[in-house]
């Protein structure tokens, strides 16, 4: 079975970043989920959704309660409808990655019957990558078990405040509330920290990895929209990935 890394933390920490670097490192064509409301992985990966006519889950969803779509498409059976709907609409292919987006409706919270059929339809999709890598907003909470339940690493960019290290425990407490199983947890220390700060968090019980550096290219590459794929292999936020993941136990692909 494929591995399944979740990237989390609060706003503007960095972990859209994150993910579009470790999609580079990993170099194995992932499925990478967009689960922020924010959706803004695709564009740091030098893509527009909007102009490829992918929609997201939480747009299929929106028409299949509404009862919209063909007379052909409204006799299918609710799980092949939606199954069918996730492969014609909401997947996105690329030669690097392929990217489904689960859309802000949805994430606001929709309980509607196809919801529960989420899960195995995003498991099924997710079983034919050897990576899932899943972009997730601030604590978990849209994650849930209707999307994933069982992950391999979950990694917290965190930002230097109080605030971000006491989410650490809520976002355990979440991940077991809402029935995500997973082997690590591991902390990472966003741009912004010092070198206090990064002592502090090797003193605390708990799966540091390493900081991200600040990366002035960064910006660049977001105002022009160039893909992060792009960015040089020693380039400072590009090489404190690629120490984050060889300490997770991820191998380079080529
Ligand atoms: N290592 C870094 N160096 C400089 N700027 C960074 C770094 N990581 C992220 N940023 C910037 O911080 C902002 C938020 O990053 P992003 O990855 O979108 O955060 P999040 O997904 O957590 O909201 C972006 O403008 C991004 O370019
Ligand atoms: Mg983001």
């Amino acid at each position: 079975m494929g591995k399944k890394i979740v990237c989390t933390g609060r706003g503007g920490t960095g972990k859209t970043t994150f993910v579009a670097l470790a999609t580079k490192y990993l170099s194995l064509h992932p499925l990478l989920v967009d689960a922020d409301s924010d959706q803004n992985l695709a564009e740091l990966l030098g893509v527009d959704l909007q102009k490829e006519a992918v929609r997201t889950i939480s747009d299929i969803l929106f028409d299949i309660q509404k009862g919209k779509g063909s007379e052909e498409l409204n006799s299918m059976p609710l799980p092949d409808k939606l199954e069918y709907l996730l492969n014609a609409d909401c997947l996105y292919e690329s030669e690097k990655f392929d990217m489904i987006s689960i859309g802000v409706k949805w994430t606001r919270g929709c309980y509607c019957s196809p919801n529960n059929l989420l899960r195995s339809i995003i498991s099924k999709i997710a079983g034919s990558y050897e990576y899932t890598i899943i972009d997730s907003p601030g604590g978990l909470e849209h994650l849930n078990r209707r999307v994933i339940s069982e992950v391999n690493d979950i990694f917290v960019v965190l930002d230097p405040s109080k605030k971000a290290l006491n989410n650490i425990e809520r976002i355990k407490k979440i991940a077991s509330e809402i029935g995500i199983h997973f082997n690590n947890l591991y902390l990472i220390a966003n741009y912004r920290f010092n070198e206090n700060a990064v002592e502090y968090l090797k003193n605390i019980n708990e799966n540091y990895l390493g900081k991200i550096e600040y990366d002035p290219d960064l910006e660049e590459y977001n105002w022009s929209g160039r893909s992060l794929l792009d960015l040089a292999q020693d380039s400072p936020a590009f090489s404190s990935v690629k120490n984050i993941m060889t300490k997770a136990g991820y191998q380079a692909g080529s």
